[in-house]
């Protein structure tokens, strides 16, 4: 690998851990103003506390404080909608504007076993093609199908392929037996969270995935519908990067919503 995709890197996987906080806020490319994402300031306060942002280029340009520390990794594959068939994506940034946002990364889904898997496998290649000439890591994210099994044999293969394509990291969903995912695939692998649990059960799966091997997550509903947004992060963080136990990180989350919520009476109080 070479110096410009390292340096890329490091800032997505943070050099002390080596693990990552990824903040998902790109669902609207396909699902529109998402619950938690219809107003883009609710992310604001969020944005620093991630390692880094996985984001579209449109809310990247009209939503996010160009002077961030946080690093970004741009969605570059899109097309259809929730109305359509989703596995029809193609690439559609291209790298001259994943370089001018000043990306770190970019990301795209693969649709394996799905309809349009052999494309979505060939642009995976193209990307990387492209990317390796620039610098520029690739995520892969294994998209999964509404009737696809989320288990290790399938997840273990998309992540596998993804990596053998030539990916830098990986996007998947956890699942049981979740170290057979990590085991064969030779780049890191970070979580999804998928649709919002509670907030117990969230931070569970984020332990469970991080002991079985995951270099982080890149997490969306999970923590921004959440009651407590900043909470989530708060000990979404903990279990990544300190080793927490979903315990005790659900004590943060709930110190964290807690004082929020002192505080916002300690402002009505004022209005007074
Ligand atoms: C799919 O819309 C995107 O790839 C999301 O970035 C990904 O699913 C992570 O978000 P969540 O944690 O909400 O699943």
């Amino acid at each position: 690998m070479d110096f410009g995709i390292k340096n890329r890197l490091s800032r997505i996987f943070s050099p002390k851990t080596g693990k990552t906080v990824m903040l998902a806020v790109d669902h609207g490319y396909f699902q529109g103003p998402t619950t938690g994402l219809r107003d883009m300031k609710n992310i604001t306060p969020l944005v620093p506390q991630a390692d880094c942002l996985f984001v579209t280029r449109g809310i990247l340009r009209t939503s996010i404080d160009p002077a961030t520390k946080t690093s970004v990794c741009l969605r570059v594959s899109g097309g259809p909608s929730i109305l359509g068939e989703l596995s029809n994506e193609d690439i559609i940034i291209s790298m001259e504007e994943a370089l001018r946002l000043n990306a770190s990364g970019v990301g795209m889904s693969i649709f394996v076993g799905a309809k349009n898997e052999e494309r979505t496998i060939s642009n995976l290649g193209r990307l990387v093609n492209e990317a390796q000439r620039y610098g520029m890591p690739v995520l892969a994210i294994t998209a999964v199908g509404k009737e696809m099994a989320r288990d290790a044999r399938y997840l273990g293969l998309a992540c596998r392929m993804a990596a053998e394509i030539g990916a830098n990291f990986v996007k998947t969903y956890y699942c049981e037996d979740f170290h057979k995912v990590v085991e064969g695939c030779p780049v890191p692998i970070v979580i999804a969270g998928g649709k919002k649990l509670p907030e117990m059960e969230a931070l569970r799966m984020t332990e469970d995935a991080i002991r079985a091997g995951a270099r982080g997550v890149d997490m969306g509903r999970n923590i921004f519908q959440s009651d407590s947004p900043a909470g989530m992060m708060k000990a979404v963080r903990a279990i990544v990067h300190k080793g927490a136990t979903a315990s005790e990180a659900l004590e943060l989350y709930q110190a964290s919503k807690k004082s929020a919520a002192a505080e916002s009476v300690d402002e009505s109080l004022e209005k007074v």
